[in-house]
This record gives structure tokens, sequence and C-alpha cells, in this order.
């Protein structure tokens, strides 16, 4: 039996190289990825077109040569402190980027696209957990760049019958549960790796801030695992094959913990005390941001399996310390 074909970019990135191996097996695969960040060893037996999309003729013959049935688009610059020293590199490449690729699409007549968002389009909220419904106001250009896509998925859906469904990531988080794939962000500024980092270098951690509006003073945050992750998209493509369309779902568990409590859960998890200090807040980090997940279970009925915080910090720190450095590519 044929499998059906999909085109993922920024597949060999973090949250892609999970979903690309998850996938696999069902699906026909070609990854386009720039290898900016990316890497290859994080997805070992998928061809992959090492291809940038800005440039446009090279995407649309690849497109048109592949004729895949769906598209998942992951590929971004994702650190929100660079958008706003450099608004520019994101707009060009998260905005410039979709609208090369959904114009791609449009011309080799492939109708299906699940979008990597993120929760960074509320800005700061008012209200925890954040319907999807909640207005969307980003405080930053890679809040903005996701928000903007968004919206073009919208216009592009009515004038050209794409269908699309754009996933809101909260924090993404974990490794392979017996830690032979993991996160490798360079530079890092995700908390878990950084903690993790900083207790296999003997270093103290330090969380920024501990004057926020929350229980112990540190940021809340809904953690939501990198397996979970690739199983929703997995469900979302399922759902457009199945007809239903133009839909924003949160991503998240429902659930929030304060950065001392990943602290804490790490110290149980590897039975040890983890140093820290407390430095000055980040600019722009909003008190709480916890998922409203109703939504999601409602229509896909799907809600995340593997965020129990502890197993996720524990398939990190296998796959931290058994690869201090990361993939070697
Ligand atoms: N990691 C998170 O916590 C998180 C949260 C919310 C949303 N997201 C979104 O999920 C997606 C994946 O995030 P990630 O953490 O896996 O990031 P990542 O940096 O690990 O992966 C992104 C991939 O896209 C590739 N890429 C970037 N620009 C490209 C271009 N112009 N052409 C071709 N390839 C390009 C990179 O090389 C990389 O492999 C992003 O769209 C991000 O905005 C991530």
């Amino acid at each position: 039996m044929t499998k059906p074909k999909l085109l993922i970019t920024g597949g060999s990135g973090y949250v892609g190289s999970f979903t690309v191996r998850r996938l696999q097996d069902k699906y026909e695969i070609l990854v386009v990825d720039n290898l900016i960040y990316g890497h290859r060893q994080a997805i070992p037996d998928v061809p992959l077109t090492e291809l940038d999309l800005s440039n446009y003729n090279q995407l649309e013959t690849v497109i048109k040569d592949f004729k895949p049935q769906a598209v998942i688009h992951f590929a971004a610059y994702i650190q929100a402190g660079e958008s706003v020293a450099n608004p520019a590199k994101y707009f060009l490449n998260n905005v410039g980027g979709s609208l090369n690729l959904l114009n791609a699409m449009v011309s080799a007549g492939v109708k299906n696209i699940v979008f990597s968002s993120s929760a960074a389009v509320y800005g700061i909220s008012q209200v925890n957990p954040i319907p999807e419904k909640n207005p969307t106001q980003p405080i930053n250009p890679y809040g903005e760049s996701k928000l903007m896509v968004e919206k073009i998925l919208k216009w592009y859906s009515q004038a050209y019958g794409l269908n699309y469904i754009a996933l809101r990531y909260f924090n993404a988080c974990g490794a392979e549960l017996d830690g032979s794939f993991g996160e490798d962000h360079r530079p890092e500024t995700h908390i878990i790796p950084l903690l993790i980092k900083s207790v296999l270098e003997d270093k103290p951690f330090t969380i920024f801030g501990n004057d926020y509006r929350t229980a112990d003073g540190t940021c809340i945050r809904d953690y939501i695992s990198v397996l979970d992750l690739a199983s929703v998209h997995q469900r979302a493509l399922e759902a457009l094959f199945e007809g239903q369309k133009n839909k924003i779902y949160n991503c998240g568990t429902g659930q929030g913990y304060s950065n001392l409590e990943i602290v804490k859960s790490l110290e149980k998890v590897i039975k040890k005390p983890v140093k820290y200090v407390f430095g000055p807040r980040r600019p722009g980090d909003p008190d709480v941001l916890i998922a409203g997940v109703d939504k999601i279970a409602k229509e896909l009925n799907w809600k995340a399996a593997h965020s129990d915080i502890e197993s996720v910090l524990s398939s990190a720190w296998k796959w931290h310390s058994t690869h201090p450095q990361g993939y070697s590519d």
C-alpha cells in the first residue's frame, strides 16, 4: 500500500524531528530544512532536502515534484528576545518564509497544512488558563510573526481553499524516554536544558526574577512534552484528512509549574540538591502562561499523555547527561 506523502519544513529541528520520527512509518516524508538550527542526526533514515524557504523557485519545484498530500510547517526562528533586537530577521524568515511556502503550495495544488504557532501570540494574558478565543496581543516580533501567519492562513483558506490547523504550543520540553534523542538548540534559551546543563557543570542555575505575581514569586509556565507535540501533529493531520479545517488549538497540559517548582522537581528526579540563585527578571516575561485545553480535548479528542513533569525531567536528564554536547552535527 502506498503511504500518503508529507512535506515537513524544519523537520530536523527539535519539535519537527520528534514528529518526523513518529510519523515516518505511516507517511512518506520529505524534510525541507536549511539546517541552520537543525540536525540531520535527529532524523536518521528520512530524506532531507537542504533548502531555505526564501528560495521560492526551488521550493516550488520541490513541492511540485514531491506532490505531498499535506505539509507540516515547523521552520522558523524561535528566540523571542532576539526578535525584539532584530525584528527584520523574524519577519523575513517567519512571515516571508511562510508566504513562500503557502504560495508554492497554492501553485502546486497542495491543500492541507499544519502550522506551528505559539502561546507567544497571547502576550500578557489577563486570564489563565488561556482559551483560544482570548485576545491576541503579542509582546515581541516573534509572537507577532506567528500571529501574522495565522491571519495569512485564514485569508488563504478563503481565497485559495487551503485547509489549515494552527497549533499554539506552550513550552515544548523533554526527550525520548530512553534519552536517545532530545533538545539541542544553539544557543539554548529554554529553562529545562539550561537547568540540567548547570547541574552537569556544577554551576548555580539562575532563575530570572522572584517578584512575579505567583505563589513563590517565580514565573509559571505550561510544559508540554515533545512526545505529546509529536502525537498532536499526527492527530491534527488525521483531522485535516477527515475534513476538519481552519482551526486553531492550544497545545499544553492545562497545568502550570513555577520555575522554582521545576528546580524542586529536578531535585526529586536526580535525588540530589540543585544550586540556584535568583537573578533579575527578563524583559517581557508574563507572570503566568497556562493553556486552556478544553477545545482541543473536545474537537480533536486529544490530551497530553506524556507531560508529567517528573517523566519530562527524567527523559531530559537522560538525554543531556548522555549527550552533553548534543547532536554531533
Ligand atoms: N520550542 C518551543 O518551546 C516552541 C514553542 C512554541 C512554538 N514553537 C514553534 O515550533 C517550531 C519548531 O520549534 P523548535 O523548538 O523545534 O525550533 P528549532 O530551531 O529546533 O527548529 C526549527 C527548524 O527550522 C529550520 N529553519 C528555520 N528557518 C528556516 C528556513 N528559512 N528554511 C528552512 N529551514 C529553516 C531550522 O534549521 C530548524 O531545523 C517553530 O516554528 C517554533 O516557533 C516552538
